[in-house]
């Protein structure tokens, strides 16, 4: 497939996306919401991918928010739409991905481009980076998950005052609150972001992949019931005999 908006890269089992709308601070537009659901369907079904990273090009933004030139006109209808369409064809798609996906936040993450990161499975961000959520300055709330993302990373407290204020979070707070899980210079995100996944790549893609969707279920009361059911199930898989064999035989597994 090619895109208009986005950088496809893949290397070493790991599928590297990079949002370039340079002009735009790599802000949101309906195309690029519909090219990176695509991308993402496409290394989720790549077999030789284990694992994607998602960044932003250049060194000022990972993604300034949707597009706000492509919505100023929209009437009530248009915007629910807006939301829905999105949240459904990408955000919650990101969430519910079979493979782990790590966002690299180089810079401004900010209303939708916060939003996205938050919807990745966990966060590197550049020491440049700048987080938040500026939605009610336009006379707007968080349409692409965040009201209930931001709470469940950092805490209701803090994502009300947040929100509130439209306050961003330097880099070095934004990992202090557990927003995002690391902070490395800018040169250092990538190589960094790459190590991380290599890690990941290395163990079984049938136990993450299961890791996934039950950790996404511990908010809900379903979550350690799934948590056994997921267990018994991987007893089944390949890759149980293949990681309980290499032990045993003093070897690494092959997966
Ligand atoms: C459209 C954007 C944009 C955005 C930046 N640009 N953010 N275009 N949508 N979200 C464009 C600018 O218009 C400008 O284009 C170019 O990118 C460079 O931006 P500048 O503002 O000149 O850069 P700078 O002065 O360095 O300021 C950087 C910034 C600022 C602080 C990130 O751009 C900014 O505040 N952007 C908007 C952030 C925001 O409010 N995001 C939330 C959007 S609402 P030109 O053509 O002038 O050069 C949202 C809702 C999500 O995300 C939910 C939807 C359902």
């Amino acid at each position: 497939m090619t895109y208009n908006n986005l950088e496809i890269s893949t290397e070493d089992k790991i599928g590297l996306i990079t949002i370039n709308r340079p002009k735009a601070l790599n802000a949101l537009n309906k195309e690029t919401i519909e090219e990176l659901s695509n991308a993402f369907g496409e290394l989720e079904s790549n077999e030789d991918i284990r694992v994607i990273i998602l960044t932003g090009s250049g060194e000022k933004a990972f993604v300034a928010g949707a597009d706000i030139k492509e919505f100023k006109d929209f009437d009530g209808k248009q915007g629910q739409q807006l939301a829905q369409v999105g949240q459904t064809i990408l955000f919650n798609k990101i969430e519910n991905l079979k493979k782990p996906v790590i966002a690299a936040v180089n810079g401004y993450a900010l209303g939708g481009g916060l939003e996205l990161a938050m919807s990745c499975h966990f966060r590197i961000a550049s020491d440049n980076a700048l987080l938040g959520l500026p939605e009610v300055t336009l006379g707007l709330i968080p349409g692409y998950g965040g009201t209930q993302r931001l709470p469940k990373l950092i805490g209701k407290g803090r994502a009300m005052q947040a929100i509130m204020t439209a306050e961003m979070f330097k880099a070095e707070k934004a990992e202090q609150i557990g927003l995002v899980n690391e902070v490395v210079a800018l040169e250092e995100l990538l190589p960094r972001a790459k190590k991380i996944a290599s890690k990941i790549a290395f163990n079984s893609p049938v136990a993450i992949s299961k890791a996934i969707e039950v950790i996404n279920l511990s908010d809900s009361d379903k979550g350690f019931e799934a948590e056994i059911n997921a267990f018994g199930e991987l007893f089944d898989a390949e890759d149980f005999k293949e990681g309980t064999t290499a032990f045993l035989d003093k070897r690494k597994p092959n997966f």
